[in-house]
Parts: structure tokens; C-alpha cells; sequence
């Protein structure tokens, strides 16, 4: 059980606890009905997700985002690169942590906004007593990685076990309508030719909807809080995700291999002078350097959660 969470006297609300009135020995002073989960990055394509998720299993959910008028539950300002308010957390068991800011390019601007912003965010949850707290990660973080993306998600995942917070890693996230990097990867699988950059490579997916339960039975859990890799356990061969992609849309395209340095050299050499780019330098060696595995493959078993195989992506 998370209790690591904690406020400084002791007193956390435990998202887990029983509504009846029973005692676990574990701190439940005032639990309300219905729970209450904070998402930050709601507006994005994690964040509504795992939040719609929470919904439908019955939980409040309030998004803590840039623009709150945007958004369709009564939402909160938050902004990573600001002070947080404690108010932030005021009625909140669960806190979800999905903001990333991927507009952020140089090593410096990703550490003030991501590392720094995350950093403040998790302390003061930890401050204001969140009795739990749940921060998407990636399978970039890993021991070794060379992305600026890997490393900042690494600086914060530091952060979030320090503050007793459970840490998921998703691998590439497909999904419907999938964003992120499948959203980049599917709008590219529309044209006649696609360049392609290690196509042998191999990387772990996981479907929106499996990585959404993974989170909410992650906010209930009885699990110590550690780093769970939320994927399939077989890597899939990069080619292979692209022609899925591709035949998805009912696109027949040519792959056209590229060496990957002269590409990552052009990508970087348009980033200086500020061209809009559909794939970042840094996303690239994501793609070349995957991850060589899923971390914590016992606990997402133990959480209930299977992901389906990348195949059921398949028309
Ligand atoms: N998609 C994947 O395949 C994948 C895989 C592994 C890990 N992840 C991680 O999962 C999380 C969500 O990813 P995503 O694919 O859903 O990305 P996304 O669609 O780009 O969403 C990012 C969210 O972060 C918010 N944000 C950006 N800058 C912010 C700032 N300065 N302050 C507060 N909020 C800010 C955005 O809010 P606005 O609407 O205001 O811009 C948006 O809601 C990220 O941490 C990402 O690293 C994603």
C-alpha cells in the first residue's frame, strides 16, 4: 500500500481505503465518495483517455490544465512552468501526472519546463498529502538512453518515487484515433512513401485502452510503489508497426530505407533555425535506440492488466 505519500503529519488520503467505515490501519480520515482524481495533461491524448477510463469507473475527475475553460469537467489552471498552489490538490486522492511540454527542444528549455515543472508538482502533492500519486513516464528512460527526452523522463521519475509515487511506462501508444508519436507515425503511413529508419528495430507497444486500465487499477492498487513498463512483452519490428499503420488506412505505401545520421543530422540541423518538423531529432533516436525491454513485467500481471498483442491493430 502507498503510504509514502503522505502530508508532513501524517494524515493522507488513501484512495484505497474502504467506504464502510472499517479500519485498515492505514490513515483514511476524510475519504469521500465519489474519489477524486487530478489529471495534468487532460487536454492531451494520454490525459483524456486515462481520464474518460476514471470516469467510467466512477471516479470525479478533474483536469489540471493550461486553458481550464477548455476543458469539459470543471477543470484547474496548472501550468508546469509556474509556482503550484497547493489549492491545486484541495479535495484530490489520485494524482495523475501526463503534462509534458514536447515543444520544449534544447536540453536546457526540456530540464526548466519538464524536469524542474514535474519536480515542483510532485513536492508539493507530497506537501499537501495526495495520498497517490501516478506519473507517465516512457520506455525512453532507460539506463543508457540518449535521448534529452529519455533523460529528463528518467530525472523525473527520481522525482515521483521520491515523492512515493508509482511510475508507469508506457511503451508506443496505439490506439483508434491514436496522438503522440503513433498519431506522427499514422499521418506519415498516408503517403505513397514513407522514408524508414531502422526497420528492425524492435519496440513495445501498448493500446490506449490497455495503458487506461493500467493507470486506474494503478490508483487502487495494493502494490508498493516502483516503475511499471506498460507493453506487450514482444517487441514488434518497426517496419512492421508502419505497414500496420499503413494498411489501417488501406494505404498501400513503399518504404524507402534511409540511414538514420544523415537524417538525424538534417532534422537537427531545420530544428536550429526553427523549421516545423513532423518528427523531432530527438523522437528519432528514440526509434533507432529502443528500449531493450519492459521493465516490472510481474507487476502489471498482478494489476490484472494483458495487453493485447500490436496484431489486434491489424485490419
Ligand atoms: N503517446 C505516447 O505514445 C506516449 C508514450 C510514452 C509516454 N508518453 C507520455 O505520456 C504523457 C502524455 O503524452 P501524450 O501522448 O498524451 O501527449 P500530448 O497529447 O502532447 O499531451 C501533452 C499534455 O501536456 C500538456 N502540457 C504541455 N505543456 C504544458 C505545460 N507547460 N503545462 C501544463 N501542461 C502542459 C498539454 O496541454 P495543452 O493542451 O495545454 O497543450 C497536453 O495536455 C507524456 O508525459 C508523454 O511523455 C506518451
Amino acid at each position: 500500500m502507498n503510504s509514502g505519500a503522505g502530508a508532513p503529519d501524517g494524515h493522507s488520503r488513501d484512495p484505497a481505503a474502504p467506504t464502510d467505515g472499517s479500519d485498515t490501519g492505514r490513515p483514511h480520515a476524510d475519504h469521500r465518495e465519489p474519489r477524486c482524481v487530478g489529471i495534468t495533461g487532460a487536454s492531451g491524448y494520454l490525459g483524456s483517455r486515462i481520464g474518460e477510463r476514471f470516469e467510467r469507473a466512477g471516479w470525479r475527475v478533474i483536469p489540471l490544465v493550461r486553458r481550464p475553460g477548455s476543458a469539459v469537467a470543471p477543470a484547474r489552471h496548472y501550468d508546469l512552468t509556474e509556482a503550484v498552489d497547493p489549492a491545486l490538490f484541495d479535495s484530490i486522492d489520485v494524482l495523475v501526472h501526463a503534462a509534458y511540454d514536447l515543444t520544449a527542444r534544447r536540453p536546457d528549455e526540456v530540464w526548466r519546463t519538464n524536469v524542474d515543472g514535474s519536480r515542483r508538482l510532485l513536492d508539493a502533492a507530497r506537501r499537501a498529502g495526495v495520498g497517490r500519486i501516478i506519473v507517465l513516464s516512457s520506455m525512453s528512460a532507460y539506463d543508457g538512453t540518449r535521448q534529452v527526452y529519455g533523460r529528463a523522463k528518467l530525472a523525473i521519475e527520481t522525482a515521483a518515487l521520491a515523492a512515493g509515487g508509482y511510475v508507469v511506462r508506457p511503451g508506443l501508444v496505439w490506439g483508434d484515433r491514436p496522438g503522440g508519436m503513433a498519431g506522427t507515425l499514422d499521418r506519415l503511413c498516408r503517403h505513397r512513401v514513407v522514408p524508414l529508419v531502422a526497420g528492425h528495430a524492435g519496440q513495445f507497444l501498448v493500446c490506449d485502452v490497455d495503458l487506461s486500465e493500467a493507470v486506474v487499477a494503478l490508483a487502487t492498487t495494493d502494490l508498493a510503489p516502483q516503475v511499471i513498463g506498460v507493453a506487450g512483452p514482444e517487441a514488434v519490428r518497426f517496419r512492421t508497426v508502419l505497414e500496420t499503420f499503413a494498411r489501417r488506412q488501406g494505404v498501400r505505401c513503399r518504404f524507402l530505407p534511409v540511414p538514420w545520421r544523415p537524417l538525424h543530422w538534417a532534422l537537427r540541423a531545420a530544428e536550429a533555425v526553427g523549421a516545423p518538423l513532423p518528427v523531432r531529432a530527438d523522437s528519432l533516436l528514440g526509434l533507432v535506440h529502443p528500449a531493450p525491454d519492459v521493465p516490472g513485467p510481474d507487476a502489471l500481471a498482478r494489476l490484472g492488466i494483458r495487453p493485447r498483442p500490436f496484431s489486434a491493430a491489424a485490419p
